[in-house]
């Protein structure tokens, strides 16, 4: 809609603009306001000369020749003529014959692009989706292939045709149970189904939901997608500590996804407001040991296996390459330190 409305702007400003510029080529040949008094002169010039070539008289001789070079003289004492734009003309309608194909064909091959540029990758993807779907539909009804409804399915939940989704996966399944993608897929479609507007599962659906993710996720740990709605499932029943290493996960095999950020900043906040341990660890300890204790730049806390005292004495004092964090004291202090004995294996 916008790019439409930049275009016609685009356009107009443009029409308007050749509109001053060709002004003078409108208006054709300029006048030459002498054009009466010089042709006065010529006929007079003319007439002169005549005379002169069939003089019978030649006393009256000296009289013409004055009278002629008189004329001679006004004409020269004329402005000149106005050079006539009749040559600069077919150069300029050339030249903006020439402009105007530049334009047209950069506007049939840039602005498609353009548009498509206006688009994000989701968004492009979506689109391409949408369109393909009904063709992949009929493709997948006609010849029943697993391939089929799998392309099918992806095309639907890609462009946000859950229903179809569901329906071209639970064909897939019933085909071969062991597909990951069709698993995990259909499974957080009938988890979700009632956020979006459809019947809610009753609880043993949600829990046979679960089932077809978690195993999505056994068959394909290394795949993103699986630990990303494993994640999410989790998240939905309250297995928030499991929830968020699956999203660690996702976000290893993933660097560039961000589809978890929301969730994970989402179960940090409930866990920092029921854990206070883990509110000091998120605080001072999450940046180098990673937001679950996994590792980063420091080690692992989740295969330390040290005494609560040499936690202690190393969280105050610092270890190595680690600063210590000696303001930590009192009911703070034994949280975090509580904190990392539950982590520890
Ligand atoms: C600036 C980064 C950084 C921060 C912040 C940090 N650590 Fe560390 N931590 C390290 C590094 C690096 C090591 C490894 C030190 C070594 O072994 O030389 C380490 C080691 C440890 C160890 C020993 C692990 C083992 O098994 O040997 C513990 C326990 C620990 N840190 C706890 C904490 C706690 C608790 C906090 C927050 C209060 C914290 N760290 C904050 C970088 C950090």
């Amino acid at each position: 809609m916008t790019a439409v409305l930049s275009v016609g702007l685009l356009a107009l400003v443009l029409l308007a603009c050749l509109w001053l510029v060709l002004g003078p080529l409108r208006a054709g040949a300029p006048e030459d306001p002498d054009a009466a008094e010089r042709a006065r002169l010529e006929a007079e010039r003319e007439r002169l000369y005549a005379q002169l070539q069939t003089l019978g008289d030649e006393a009256a001789r000296p009289g013409l020749e004055r009278r002629a070079a008189l004329t001679l003289r006004a004409l020269d004492a004329l402005p000149p003529v106005p050079r006539s734009g009749r040559r600069v003309r077919p150069l300029a309608l050339g030249l903006l014959a020439v402009a105007t194909l530049a334009v047209g064909a950069g506007a049939l091959t840039f602005i498609p692009r353009w548009q498509l540029a206006a688009l994000n990758p989701a968004e492009a993807l979506n689109l391409q989706a949408t369109l393909s779907l009904p063709t992949l539909k009929a493709r997948a009804e006609r010849t029943r292939q697993n391939a089929d409804y799998l392309a099918w399915g992806k095309a639907a939940f890609d462009s946000g045709r859950y229903d179809e989704a569901v329906s071209a996966y639970g064909n897939a399944l019933k085909l071969n149970p062991r597909q990951p993608e069709a698993l995990r897929r259909l499974g957080i479609l009938l988890l979700t189904r009632g956020e979006r507007g459809g019947q809610a599962p009753s609880a043993q659906d949600a829990t046979q939901a679960a089932l077809l993710i978690r195993t999505a996720a056994q068959l394909a740990p290394q795949e993103p997608e699986s630990q990303l709605l494993l994640g999410f499932a989790l998240a939905r029943f309250g297995q928030d500590e499991d929830a968020l290493r699956a999203l660690e996960r996702y976000r290893t095999l993933d660097p560039q996804g961000r589809d978890a950020d929301e969730l994970i900043t989402a179960i940090r906040a409930r866990q920092n407001e029921t854990d206070p341990g883990l509110r000091v660890y998120a605080a001072n300890c999450a940046s180098c040991h990673g937001p679950s204790g996994g590792g980063g730049v420091g080690p692992s806390l989740r295969e330390s296996v040290l005494s609560r005292d040499a936690l202690r004495q190393i969280t105050l004092q610092g270890k190595g390459a680690m600063p210590g964090f000696p303001n930590l004291r009192g009911a703070e202090l034994e949280a975090l330190l509580n904190l990392l004995e539950g982590w520890q294996p």
